[in-house]
């Protein structure tokens, strides 16, 4: 039976439905415009890496690849400079080579980048004595600072966006290309946090025999170990900005159905994922794999329905599961989800995104995360899903390769008062370079038993 006509996908069907947290643009031509000149442009990415990345999820869900997934909330323009984006790469790199080791698997790295620059907000509005502006939506829509021109909504800035995506694939994808040799081996890394660490001679030990072992690979090969190859690299974000992920949903020779070219893998917010609206309706037609971030609040039966609607044929390698719960919560709110989709039979990843649902306010009104909490979400996940038949395949972080004090914790054991030294996120608390490999390190500990 062919689907009545107003079920049909197309990549505009998504109007037809409610949508929420989109940008309320002044000029309905100016942004016409815009869409008209951005759907013509070059995409970001190829279908050949999407499916390539698909390939690379079915075996993460059958427990033969970890798949690691970092970047900051939000990316800003002024962060499109060569020192961030290097060191953003370098601490992925670093720590897939720690999962590599340790987990003794092979290793997905997906950026949390090039396009990460929409954000669901709580409020369309923001009042500041008195006075009341759009919410800032981040860098794709409007600008932070809290006056009418900087908070209107700017079509100019899809193409901005797309722009500063293009100069930081471009950058990532020669860098990786050229083989960023030398931030493959420990005796580069930063590693004078790892003195300071209770697990500091374990946290040695791994990164003394990450040496040894890429220097035996070199040795027999006569190459540079670790040299990577280009598709060895993907890029992900919320794909939020439904006008903007239409201009870049294509079709494409000789391949079936439609991609959503902006990035390899989209993810479905915790506050747009309800099943009759605008973002399941763009979701279900396209092609690439995609993520779903899973809360508190979610139940069995939407979760169900959202797996039968995004993944009808139960196609492998299509959709990860990215829990975020809270340490407190994920013990109870977890394994009822776990269960329903057992009972689907359907091949799911799971994924651990174990810092939104530990975010906490401090005095000033200031967002942190305590590393202790992002730890013990990490270790619940993998004893729960190691309880209950399933695995843990994946890890979702916050994080930058820069030296900020935005979560508390960690080797060097931040503390509230550390927050105002170097607190640059506008939007959530990302773990720093330091804290990031550790926390690799620590996920190696988990999963051999040891901790
Ligand atoms: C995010 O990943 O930055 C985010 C907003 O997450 P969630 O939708 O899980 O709250
Ligand atoms: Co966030």
């Amino acid at each position: 039976m062919s689907e009545p006509k107003s079920h049909q996908w197309q990549p505009d069907s998504w109007q037809q439905k409610q949508v929420s947290q989109q940008a309320t643009y002044p000029d309905a031509e100016a942004l016409q415009a815009a869409l008209t000149q951005l759907s013509v442009l070059p995409p970001l990415v190829t279908s050949w890496e999407i499916n390539t990345l698909r390939e690379h999820i079915a075996e993460a869900q059958q427990g033969k690849r970890f798949i690691l997934q970092g970047g900051d909330c939000a990316e800003s323009f002024s962060d499109c400079t060569p020192p961030i984006i290097t060191n953003r790469l370098k601490v992925l790199l670093q720590m897939s080579l720690v999962l590599l080791h340790g987990l003794h698997q092979p290793v997905t790295r997906i950026g949390r980048f090039a396009g990460q620059y929409a954000k669901p907000r709580s409020s369309d509005t923001e009042t500041i004595d008195g006075v009341s502006l759009p919410s800032f939506r981040g860098d794709l829509v409007n600008s932070p600072e809290f006056n009418l021109i900087s908070r209107t909504p700017d079509p100019q800035r899809l193409l901005q966006g797309h722009s500063c995506s293009a100069l930081t694939m471009n950058f990532v994808r020669a860098l990786v290309d050229g083989g960023f040799a030398d931030l493959h081996h420990p005796e580069y890394w930063d590693l004078g946090w790892v003195q300071h660490s209770q697990l500091a001679d374990e946290f040695r030990r791994l990164a003394d025999s990450i040496g040894s072992s890429l220097h035996f690979v070199e040795a027999i090969s006569g190459r540079q170990a670790g040299s990577l190859r280009r598709a060895d690299f993907y890029t992900s974000h919320e794909a939020l900005h439904l006008p903007y992920e239409q201009a870049l949903t294509r079709q494409v020779p000789r391949q079936e159905g439609w991609y959503c070219l902006s990035t390899h893998f989209p993810w479905i917010g915790m506050r747009t994922a309800n099943l009759d609206g605008a973002h399941v309706e763009f979701f279900r037609g396209i092609r690439n794999p995609i993520g779903i971030k899973i809360g508190p609040k979610m139940d069995t039966d939407w979760l169900q329905e959202l797996i039968r609607v995004l993944n009808p044929e139960n196609e492998a390698g299509r959709i990860v599961l990215i829990h975020r719960m809270g340490v407190e919560n994920i013990e109870s709110d977890l394994p009822p989800l776990i269960e329903a989709v057992q009972a689907m039979q359907t091949p799911v990843l799971w994924m651990s995104d174990p810092m939104h649902g530990n975010t906490e306010t401090v005095a000033n009104g200031v967002k942190t995360r305590r590393f202790r909490k992002i730890r013990g979400e990490l270790k619940k996940a993998v004893r729960i899903h190691r309880d209950m038949g399933t695995h843990l395949g994946g890890m979702h972080l916050e994080l930058t390769g820069e030296n900020v004090t935005e979560c508390t914790g960690g080797a060097r054991d931040l503390n509230e008062g550390d927050l105002s030294r170097a607190y640059k996120s506008s939007v959530d608390p990302r773990l720093n370079y330091e804290q990031a490999l550790e926390l690799a390190m620590q996920l190696v500990s988990i999963q051999a038993g040891k901790r």
